[in-house]
């Protein structure tokens, strides 16, 4: 498979840029140091010197995305049999469940993963865009999102304006999990659908608030259909270091079993 650029960064504000580089706080410090980190063990993974990452086996090379150079290589090459195979997964929805919607991630992180979700038109939202781009993930590759560089606390997106939520691993992450879940309420269209992949865990540095159901339950309830509908100690490459991890997928989209 080869990918050419489409046009570079359009959606990037370098004054915004310049201006959050100033204020980026002790917790997204750490965001960044993980990211950094991944995309030096990305490279080593695509080249074939680590054999597996978070599960995946290093690619071999008829499975390798083509492209300009080799740390962008790698990138979109995780993209396509890492992340986009995840939000599947961990969503436990098919790709045309969005079809012709609306579609926000809510802490996409450097990956659209959800580009894996077939003919939607796609807005990836987080706060470390301009960052990802700095270290060195690319945006110009990816014609069919839109990037929104915000929190969730305070997402600038009309009332009403979106079909379908979905955050993976991310919602755990974020400053106030009950302003988001505000914020949520008044992009979300009434009935739209909503799918979120959740972490429970203890606070870490860039996990601040400890989640668990009744917490999950209690700041959705406005939503109707929204209910828990698995939840493990296990995750495909995730070690898990402490009894009281647990993923869970919470949504409004899959039947009450
Ligand atoms: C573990 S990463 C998950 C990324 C992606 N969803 C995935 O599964 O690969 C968590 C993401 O949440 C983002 N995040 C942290 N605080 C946030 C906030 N207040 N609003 C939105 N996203 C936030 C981080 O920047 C980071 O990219």
């Amino acid at each position: 498979m080869r990918y050419y650029p489409q046009g570079l960064g359009e959606n990037m504000n370098l004054r915004q840029t310049l201006s959050q580089i100033l204020i980026l706080d002790p917790k997204y410090r750490s965001e960044l140091d993980f990211w950094k980190q991944h995309l030096n063990e990305l490279v080593l993974w695509y080249r074939g010197e680590i054999s597996s990452l978070y599960g995946e086996p290093a690619p071999k090379s008829k499975a390798q995305v083509a492209c300009f150079n080799e740390k962008d290589s790698a990138i979109l090459t995780w993209l396509e049999h890492h992340q986009k195979k995840k939000y599947l997964q961990d969503l436990q929805l098919k790709s045309n469940a969005f079809s012709g919607l609306k579609v926000l991630d809510i802490g996409s992180g450097p990956f659209p993963s959800a580009l894996v979700f077939k003919n939607c038109e796609l807005y990836c939202l987080d706060p470390l865009w301009p960052y990802y781009l700095q270290i060195g993930y690319p945006t110009h590759y990816y014609d069919k999102m839109r990037i929104v560089s915000a929190k969730a606390e305070s997402i600038p997106l009309g009332d009403n304006y979106i079909d379908a939520i979905i955050s993976v691993n991310a919602i755990d992450h974020v400053d106030s999990f009950l302003q988001v879940s505000k914020e949520i309420r008044r992009v979300l269209k009434k009935n739209g659908k909503l799918a979120m992949h959740i972490h429970y865990h203890e606070k870490t540095a860039t996990e601040p608030e400890v989640l668990n159901d009744n917490i999950v339950q209690e700041a959705f309830s406005w939503c109707q259909g929204w209910h828990k509908v698995t939840q493990s100690k296990k995750k495909r490459g995730y070690k898990i270091d402490s009894a009281s991890q647990i993923y869970t997928l919470w949504s409004n989209v899959h039947a009450v079993s």
